[in-house]
C-alpha cells in the first residue's frame, strides 16, 4: 500500500493549522517537514519552534527532512520538537552512523536521504541501520520544481538491492511528485510519495485520493 506524505512547504502558512488539517482528512499518512538551513540548499524554511507548534494538532506522524549542514546538531531539537522520522543528507557534513545512532537513541526512526546525483552506493553502508531511504527527484531548496525522471532507475536499483538483501526500509521518494508520475514512482518501488505543491495547489483530499489512486493502476 502506498503512503502519502504531503509537504507543508507548499501550504498556506498564515494558516497552517487548517492546512495540516486538511491533510489529515484527506488521507495523508505523514507529514513532510522540509528544514532547511541556508547552507546546505539555498533556502531557509521551518525550525524546531514550528514543528512544535503544530505537533499538538494531529497525531499523523512527523518525517523531518532535513536539508541543513551539520544535522547532528539539530535532531535533538527537532525530536524534542514532536519528529517522529528524521532523515539527513549523505552529502551533508556529518558521520551519518553517529547521527543515526543519535536518533535511535532517543527512541525515534531513521534514515538517510540522496540527491538526484549521488549514487545509491554512497548508502549501502547504513541499510542495516535505517527505516527509511529518501530518494531526491530535485534538487533540494525549493518546492515546485520538475520531477527528474532520470532519477528512476535509481529508486528501481534500492528497491532490488533491498529485497534481494531481504531488507524491509521504506522507500520514500521526493519532488515533483504528481498523479502523472506516481504510478511510475510506484512501480520503481517507492512506496511512501512525498508530494507539496501537487497536493496544496488543489483540493487536498482530491489531491491525496488521486495520487493514491494512480498507483493502484
Ligand atoms: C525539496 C523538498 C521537497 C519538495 C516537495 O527541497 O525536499 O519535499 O518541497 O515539494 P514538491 O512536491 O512541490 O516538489
Ligand atoms: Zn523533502
Amino acid at each position: 500500500m502506498i503512503k502519502v506524505a504531503p509537504s507543508i512547504l507548499s501550504a498556506d502558512f498564515g494558516k497552517l493549522g487548517d492546512e495540516i488539517r486538511a491533510i489529515e482528512e484527506g488521507g495523508a499518512d505523514l507529514v513532510h517537514i522540509d528544514v532547511m538551513d541556508g547552507n546546505f540548499v539555498p533556502n531557509i524554511t521551518i525550525g524546531p519552534v514550528v514543528v512544535k507548534g503544530i505537533r499538538p494538532l494531529t497525531k499523523m506522524p512527523f518525517d523531518v527532512h532535513l536539508m541543513v549542514q551539520k544535522p547532528q546538531h539539530f535532531v535533538e531539537d527537532f525530536i524534542k520538537a514532536g519528529a517522529d522520522i528524521l532523515t539527513v543528507h549523505v552529502e551533508a557534513d556529518h558521520s551519518p552512523h553517529q547521527t543515526i545512532k543519535h536518533i535511535h537513541d532517543q527512541g525515534k526512526k531513521a534514515g538517510v536521504v540522496l540527491n538526484p546525483g549521488t549514487p545509491f552506493h554512497l548508502a549501502k553502508d547504513f541499510l542495516n541501520e535505517i527505516e527509511m531511504i529518501l530518494i531526491m527527484t530535485v534538487n533540494p531548496g525549493f518546492g515546485g520544481q520538475k520531477f527528474m525522471p532520470e532519477v528512476v532507475p535509481k529508486i528501481r536499483e534500492v528497491k532490488e538491492y533491498l529485497d534481494k538483501e531481504g531488507l524491509s526500509i521504506d522507500i520514500e521518494v521526493d519532488g515533483g511528485i504528481t498523479s502523472e508520475n506516481a504510478y511510475e514512482v510506484a512501480r520503481a518501488g517507492g512506496n511512501i510519495l512525498v508530494a507539496g505543491s501537487f497536493v496544496y495547489k488543489g483540493d487536498p483530499k482530491e489531491r491525496i485520493a488521486s495520487l493514491k489512486a494512480a498507483c493502484e493502476e
